[in-house]
């Protein structure tokens, strides 16, 4: 029976709960502009690139591109506010468990993010030497949901996408998954997960052997 031999991470909403850091920032800027935004628009940016989410929050007010820079420039000075403070002790419980489980099971491990702060963010956490391939914004011209972020990863880490599980929180993040024909972990409740293979609340729920034999199952019916 085929096995999984490699898990690929999302940051984001997985690895550190940083939507609130996010929201706020697109917030007080969305404020200083007189746009009307709020927690549950926010909700719709999840995995979403910088650029996307700026497309979204101006819901079809145009803007020059300079513009467009300054504004996402502007949003991202506030979030390296919050960003700057953060600590290993702002690892989502049970992610250092999971990974380090997954590590003495021989899988290979990777990240799969849209955001350009991944690798800075990965050193404040001091879990940079635990994955053995990273890709960020920089990675590849077409962001989540298109596979190809997944795809390069795999890629780097030279593991067949088929014998890859995906952990993501957001729904553009699992459909790039599924496109990219690996096995997907939806972290999270309600319906933007409902493509998902198997869904826990949150990782400290999740279980690696009880999700690698649910996923093997997955793959070989
Ligand atoms: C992740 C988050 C999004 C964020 C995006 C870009 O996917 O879920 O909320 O907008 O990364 O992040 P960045 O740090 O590049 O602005
Ligand atoms: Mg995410």
């Amino acid at each position: 029976m085929p096995t999984p031999e490699a898990i690929i991470f999302d940051l984001d909403g997985v690895i550190i709960e940083t939507d609130e850091y996010h929201y706020r920032s697109w917030q007080r800027l969305a404020d200083e502009e007189g746009i009307p935004f709020d927690r549950a628009a926010n909700d719709d940016l999840r995995g979403l690139t910088r650029r996307a989410s700026l497309l979204k929050l101006l819901k079809g007010r145009v803007i020059s591109e300079d513009q467009m820079q300054a504004w996402m420039e502007r949003k991202n000075a506030y979030y390296l506010d919050y960003m700057g403070r953060f600590t290993p002790a702002d690892l989502q419980p049970g992610v250092g468990e999971f990974l380090r489980a997954a590590k003495a099971k021989g899988l290979k491990i990777g990240l799969a993010s849209a955001s350009q702060n991944a690798r800075p963010i990965l050193h404040l956490l001091q879990i940079n030497d635990l994955f053995d391939a990273v890709g960020d914004a920089f990675s590849v011209p077409n962001p989540k949901p298109a596979s190809d972020l997944f795809i390069w990863v795999a890629g780097r880490l030279n593991v067949n996408p088929a014998r890859v599980i995906v952990v993501e929180d957001s729904e553009a993040g699992i459909e790039a998954a599924l496109r990219a024909g690996m096995l997907t972990i939806g972290l999270g409740s309600g319906e933007r997960l409902a493509k998902a293979h198997l869904v826990y609340a949150r990782l400290s729920a999740a279980c690696l052997e009880e999700a690698l034999n649910h996923l093997t199952r997955v793959q070989s019916s």
